[in-house]
């Protein structure tokens, strides 16, 4: 079988330019909300200015961790302050206010899109106007949908799959079991890299028939399995030294990661590991840039965020894990792995 070569660049520029934008979203949005106002009028927490505007208080971290990481917005012991730019240009009583420009900015789709979903605590990944969040949790998904977000998927991660594996942080799985494994991307890479290992991909059963398409693409035969089932609501299969969720955690909010930690840590045998492949927020939550983009993103699409690697290790720890273990494997995109 034919192995994979690690891509020849990074693919942190491909990132930073889809995810740029909400850069201009985040401040027109702001703007709409009258956010530059209340900071200007009073220093203000997060909480506070969360009440003030009638947003989710999560809503408004993340719009402001963007904010913050653009260089318009400070936070000093917990209380928002606007920078020199945004008191010059960002504030309507000031004579350099950008916001006639700032208006005709208001018609883009990102905009348009991220202040509704803000306002009427909605969802913005749908599929015939039903939030993928409640589709994945029900275990059910139209084949049109599925069809289209797991080559999307696979578009994204193959690059960050192949080099985390690349990285040897499987060396010591002989077994691995691929929790939402989508495409299989990571499951594809790893049976490459290790031949005569075994992997498992737990799946939807309907995107379990998308998968198939790339194991047979990949000419994939005996070495990777399909498990078609909803991981809330089916039991987990056994036997496996290794559990991976690349991209998992940051689809649900911390309770339910802790839920899936928690079946982790029970499913695996004594010895095995956890790998939680994301892309991590500095400890600070408001950078690198484009994490930040992506966490808000998250909030709109799933209610969900990006995580640090504190919060992330702390779940783990609770989950009954020991030893974790951070490695950079590509671009943005990091493994924490764990020892049961
Ligand atoms: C963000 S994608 C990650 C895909 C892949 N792991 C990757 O990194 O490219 C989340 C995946 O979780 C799967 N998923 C969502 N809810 C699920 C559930 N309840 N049970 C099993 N899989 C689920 C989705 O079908 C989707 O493929």
């Amino acid at each position: 079988m034919e192995n994979l070569i690690k891509p020849l660049s990074s693919d942190s520029p491909m990132w930073d330019m889809w995810l740029s934008m909400y850069h201009l979203a985040t401040i027109t949005v702001a703007d709409e909300l009258g956010l530059f106002k209340e900071i200007h009028v009073n220093e203000i927490s997060i909480d506070q200015l969360a009440k003030k505007l009638n947003i989710d208080k999560r809503g408004i971290e993340a719009l402001c961790n963007v904010l913050i990481s653009l260089g318009f917005i400070k936070k000093e012991d917990e209380l928002l302050k606007l920078t020199p730019v945004a008191e010059t240009y960002l504030i309507p009583s000031q004579p350099f206010y950008w916001g006639n420009m700032l208006e005709q900015l208001k018609k883009r789709n990102e905009h348009v899109s991220l202040i509704s979903v803000l306002k009427d605590n909605s969802y913005l990944l749908s599929f015939d106007k039903k939030s993928f969040s409640k589709m994945w949790e029900g275990g059910e998904i139209s084949p049109e949908a599925a069809e289209a977000f797991t080559h999307c998927m696979h578009a994204t991660i193959f690059a960050p799959a192949v080099s985390a594996v690349k990285s040897n942080v499987f060396k010591d799985t002989k077994n691995l079991l691929d929790m939402g494994g989508g495409s299989g991307c990571f499951s594809i890479a790893y049976t490459k890299e290790y031949p005569g290992n075994k992997a498992t991909v737990f799946e939807l059963p309907v995107v379990c028939h998308v998968t198939q398409k790339y194991l047979d693409k990949f000419e994939i035969k005996q070495e990777i399995s399909l498990f078609a089932g909803n991981f809330f609501k089916d039991a987990w299969p056994r036997k496996h030294d290794g559990i991976l969720f690349s991209q998992i955690f940051h689809d649900w909010p911390p309770e339910l990661c802790q839920e899936l930690a928690k079946l982790a840590y029970e499913a695996l045998e004594p010895g095995g590991k956890v790998f939680i492949h994301e892309m991590l927020l500095d400890q600070d939550k408001s950078s690198p840039l484009t994490t930040a983009c992506f966490d808000l993103l998250m909030y709109i699409n799933h209610r969900s965020q990006q995580f640090n690697q504190k919060d992330l290790t702390n779940l783990l720890l609770n989950a009954g894990f020991k030893n974790p273990t951070l490695t950079k494997t590509f671009g943005y995109y990091s493994v924490l792995s764990a020892i049961k």
